[in-house]
């Protein structure tokens, strides 16, 4: 096959003017910053934690989000380039193999020094070489351009990982320590589950620049037609309510309610609540939140569930997870009034909230809240090719063994996702804000 593989994200006008590249400058300040802000609630110590090998400390996440404008940028464009300093280059490079060395990811909270002053200096000082970079950049500059917008479409991925890190290491903490201190929850009412319909038919899946905006990470491409057959949606996500009538109905006891590894994982971490969840002598459910411990509300979507717990809980509730390629069909007909609306990070509620105003004409919370589980495995699309270069290594070699996640949670940027966002996790997950909306065949 004499296939070309594709450059770096595909991009409307990405050849930069003087225009583009005052608005390119703009928004790398932007979104460099909010990375800075997320870390104000906590201190040097808290910024320190390494909870589980799949969560690193915040100084981590702050150094390496930096590494990658290091390497892929300043290394490319800047004219006798220098690094910060040459031990970053293995220190807080992730999965790069074509980088060269890396830090064992599982002893990232072991690497006290460089200190988080140190971090945030080393931060300050590439900010300033990648805007003078951008200032200088000319016409020819398209690759710059987008490495730029790759970088920041990073930084908000790990502004995520940033958040439901930091809210895994502090639920250790025996004082329950608060990331945030409003609670965003009320008075909350129940609402009814109903039922949406689709046709399916034979439907086209993947970014399509004119609906999703101009960035795509290659795992949403190409764009390829899927048949979908008939199916039904959930008008909301499932409740912490209907949660715990699943565990009062035995749902953590029932083998049969369970995937063979499902139930393989219930029993060797002797799982029977979710994660961050507490029942106190009276029956009282509490949960660990980034608010600190909290009651748990019955009307809130129910999150940090793994993969096994969504599908058991989707077949013990009569249903199924949807595939990516329903959730995908669906999110394409919502009016564009509730397109990509949601309870995003920018809320500052950090937490999911409860269904508000149910539409009749479609479903709701289909964007924010929580990452919605589907069953479908993550896989390359037909036609996929990984990016060329090193940031090939960025998506394509994790096809393997791990769920599709849609939709975006509250610890997500709102310009992160897009109808096409695949988000990707093994079945075991639960820290994530990971929830369920359950799906039916049409009979
Ligand atoms: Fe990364």
């Amino acid at each position: 096959m004499n296939q070309t593989k594709p450059t770096m994200p595909s991009f409307q006008n990405a050849r930069p003017n003087a225009a583009a590249t005052s608005a390119m400058a703009l928004r790398f300040e932007h979104v460099r910053g909010q990375t800075v802000n997320l870390i104000k609630p906590l201190s040097a110590e808290d910024c320190q934690l390494q909870s589980m090998p799949d969560a690193s400390p915040a100084k981590w996440h702050l150094a390496h989000l930096t590494w990658f404008f290091e390497t892929f940028v300043l290394e490319r464009f800047e004219p006798n380039f220098k690094p910060f300093d040459a031990s970053f280059r293995v220190l807080f490079n992730s999965y790069y193999n074509g980088v060269g060395d890396k830090y064992p990811r599982p002893h990232r909270g072991l690497i006290s020094r460089p200190s988080l002053d140190e971090v945030l200096a080393y931060r300050a000082q590439v900010d300033a070489r990648v805007q003078g970079v951008i200032s200088a950049a000319d016409a020819d500059h398209a690759e710059l351009a987008q490495l730029i917008r790759l970088g920041l479409q990073h930084e908000q991925q790990h502004q995520e990982l940033l958040l439901t890190d930091i809210q895994h290491a502090l639920s250790f903490n025996p004082l329950r320590p608060a990331y945030a201190r409003r609670w965003p929850l009320t008075s909350t009412a129940p609402q009814a589950l109903r039922w949406h319909g689709y046709e399916g038919g034979l439907v086209k899946h993947g970014f399509d620049a004119a609906l999703d905006g101009e960035f795509t990470f290659d795992n949403e491409t190409p764009r390829h037609p899927v048949y979908v057959a008939p199916f039904e949606l959930a008008s909301r996500l499932v409740t912490n309510g209907e949660l715990i009538e699943f565990m009062a109905d035995g749902g953590y006891r029932r083998p049969e309610l369970w995937l063979s590894m499902g139930w393989d994982w219930v029993q060797a971490g002797q799982h029977q609540r979710p994660l961050y969840w507490q029942e106190d002598d009276a029956g009282r459910y509490r949960h660990f939140t980034l608010q600190g411990l909290q009651d748990v509300d019955p009307n809130t979507p129910a999150c940090h569930l793994s993969y096994f717990e969504a599908d058991a809980l989707a077949r013990w509730a009569g249903a199924r997870l949807p595939t990516e390629f329903e959730w995908e069909l669906a999110a394409r007909r919502l009016p564009a009034s509730s397109a990509k609306t949601g309870n995003f990070v920018g809320t500052g509620a950090f937490h999911p909230l409860p269904q508000q105003h149910a539409s009749l004409a479609s479903p709701s919370q289909m964007f924010g809240d929580v990452w919605e589980w589907t069953q479908s495995n993550y896989n390359p699309y037909p036609g996929y090719q990984p990016w060329e270069g090193l940031v090939g290594e960025y998506n394509g070699k994790f096809m393997c063994n791990q769920f599709v996640l849609r939709g975006g949670s509250c610890a997500t940027p709102q310009s992160h996702v897009r109808a096409s966002y695949r988000n990707f996790f093994p079945p075991d997950a639960q820290w994530q804000f990971s929830g369920v909306r359950l799906a039916r065949n049409v009979q």
